[in-house]
């Protein structure tokens, strides 16, 4: 392991690439036949996003929106800022939000409002990591979880310590004294 902050590696790249493709299949077979729109939020879902749609067999359309949080932090009951909409209509299709992890769940949450008022015929949610200690919006429709992680800075396959190591092949553990010494601004 070449990068010092990292203490330990929580998902190998082949635990990974099997579950994406097991989350794949489940995806294949419960969309067969209907109009799948995959719906997805910049940054941190991007390769997950890559990998999970290019091992998926059935016809799917694919959608970006970015978000950006207040400043200080999210919003009263996880609210964000909208910076790039969706191009797609959503109006009677099947949607699928796409996230690399689920935290809090107050952006799922807030996501998920804005995207039920465009009247999808059906709207879930498909997460890689799903860290459930730090829940407060506990009923999300998470059809699909990769992994339940613990709550541990995670970083690598699209997470990120300030932009950095979202190109890491792994989910690796940041190391406690990395954080301490060098507290997140955000
Ligand atoms: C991460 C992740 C989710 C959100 C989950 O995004 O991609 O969208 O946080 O946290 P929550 O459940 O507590 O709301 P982040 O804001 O770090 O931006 P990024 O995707 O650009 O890394």
């Amino acid at each position: 392991m070449a990068t010092p902050e990292i203490s330990q590696v929580l998902l190998t790249e082949e635990q990974i690439r099997a579950r994406v493709r097991d989350l794949a299949e489940e995806i294949d077979r419960d969309y067969a036949g209907c109009d799948l729109l995959v719906v997805s939020v910049l940054k941190g879902a991007f390769y997950f996003l890559a990998d999970l749609t290019r091992a998926m067999r059935i016809q799917v359309a694919i959608d970006f929106m970015a978000i950006s949080s207040y400043r200080g932090g999210k919003g009263p009951s996880g609210a964000v800022r909208l910076i790039k909409d969706l191009d797609e209509d959503l109006t009677g299709r099947h949607v699928l939000l796409v996230e690399d992890i689920i935290d809090t769940g107050l952006t799922a949450s807030y996501l998920l409002r804005t995207l039920q008022a465009r009247d999808p015929a059906d709207l879930a949610i498909c997460t890689l990591l799903d860290k459930t200690a730090r829940r407060i919006a506990h009923t999300l429709p998470i059809r699909y979880r990769g992994f339940e992680v613990p709550d541990l800075f995670l970083v690598g396959y699209g997470l990120d310590y300030r932009q950095f190591h979202r190109n890491l092949p792994y989910i690796g553990v940041i190391r406690d004294d990395f954080l301490r010494r060098e507290p997140a601004s955000s």
